[in-house]
């Protein structure tokens, strides 16, 4: 018998809506050919409203925070329906700038979301390295933002993974390669093996890869485009964490940060780059990021690497998500384009579709993705990247 609905991409997107949606008594099949596997599995994992605006995304600030907001009670309802941890930590952000230069951008950084109205605080260097000891002395200047914290997503995804199956959720694993339509109603996907998989609704979760998908109405998927970040995990041998909360850092102009989990590990990240869809990790990219890591905090260097890797980003045109429901394709439901803010807008996408599931409205916080807006329509001319904001 053919599910209520399909979702394509088993990422932190796709699963938790999979599950949320399974939770409201729907059947669902989740369709990827290694779940958990992609971008969410290389995500760092802040939950960084106040530490990741911009000036060209401020828009994106309310559903930002409103996800953020969200993450305690989703990460309870998950632990208490996998019995796992969802690897949610509250643990805060400093903001720390290196030279004269970086803390003149991190002044402007500081007024920039005072004017917002966003919970922050401006600190001496010293004041800095008494929160964290670890810093150089070279750090220059600080700022605490005490609501941005993280999730784990490899933790999350185990759990969402366990949740999804306690619901009732299928997995299927299969790449999606079409999306099969009749007379502007969805009836279903095509995988790369000819198989055919009926559904009357059809959920877009597959991160950057929605843009290779083919059957979507006039092109629009075909504006999700890869945003490659490499990052770097790293483990401190007696398992002593090296920092007690997240740093972002700017290094001679260059954005790093410092993810540590608790437990001895650390996750260093990430460059940001337009080069369709590679994944391969290079020399540099891990020489750049360990120099400024190893600036800010001297005993990395310390540290094992265990891993360096690259993760694809889905970006849009004006790097805004693309959440609800298609209206020139009926059946069809948008989960992507998340670029920067996939693990921080999961519990606020999982919670859309599964409204627009089961015939309820989403939250009005979600217009700013709204899928038809003119941003991300074929017909507009904005070039891919142009709203891209600062590297990270
Ligand atoms: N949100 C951090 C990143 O995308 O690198």
């Amino acid at each position: 018998m053919s599910p209520d609905a399909i979702i394509v991409g088993g990422g932190l997107i796709g699963l938790a809506s999979a599950w949320r949606a399974a939770e409201e008594g729907l059947s669902v099949t989740v369709v990827d050919p290694a779940p958990a596997s992609g971008a969410s599995a290389v995500a760092a994992g802040m939950l960084a409203p106040v530490g990741e605006v911009d000036y060209s995304e401020q828009d994106l600030l309310r559903l930002n925070i409103a996800s953020s907001r969200r993450w305690p009670a989703f990460a309870r309802e998950l632990e208490a329906a996998s019995g796992q941890d969802a690897g949610y930590r509250q643990c805060g952000t400093l903001l720390v700038g290196f030279d004269a230069d970086d803390a003149r951008v991190l002044e402007d950084m500081h007024d920039f979301r005072v004017e917002l109205g966003l919970e922050v605080e401006r600190l001496t260097s010293r004041q800095t390295r008494r929160r964290e000891p670890a810093l150089s002395p070279r750090v220059r200047v600080g700022i605490a933002a005490p609501d941005d914290h993280q999730a784990d997503p490899r933790q999350a995804l185990r759990a969402l993974r366990r949740a999804a199956d306690a619901a009732g959720v299928e997995q299927h694993h299969a790449t999606v390669v079409r999306i099969d339509q009749d007379r502007a109603r969805i009836t279903g996907v095509t995988t790369d093996a000819g198989e055919r998989l009926a559904a009357p609704t059809v959920v877009v979760a597959a991160g950057a890869a929605s843009g290779q998908l083919e059957g979507l109405p006039a092109g629009l998927g075909a504006r999700v485009r890869p945003v490659k970040g490499q990052l770097l995990r790293l483990h401190s041998r007696n398992g002593d964490p090296v920092l007690g909360s997240v740093v972002r850092g700017i290094v001679a102009g260059r954005r790093v940060y410092l993810v540590p989990r608790g437990d001895g590990r650390l996750v260093v990240g990430a460059t940001q780059e337009e080069l369709g869809h590679d994944t391969s990790v290079t020399a540099g990219a891990v020489r750049m990021l360990l120099d400024d890591a190893t600036r800010l905090v001297p005993e990395i260097d310390e540290l094992e690497l265990v891993e360096a890797r690259a993760g694809l980003r889905p970006g849009t045109p004006d790097n805004r998500p693309l959440i609800g429901a298609s209206q020139g394709l009926e059946g069809l439901v948008w989960a992507t384009g998340h670029h920067r803010n996939g693990v921080l807008l999961t519990p606020i996408t999982a919670e859309a579709v599964a409204a627009v599931l089961t015939g309820a409205s989403p939250d009005a916080v979600l217009a700013v993705a709204d899928p038809q807006r003119p941003a991300v329509q074929p017909s507009t001319t904005t070039p891919a990247g142009a709203a891209t904001g600062d590297p990270p």
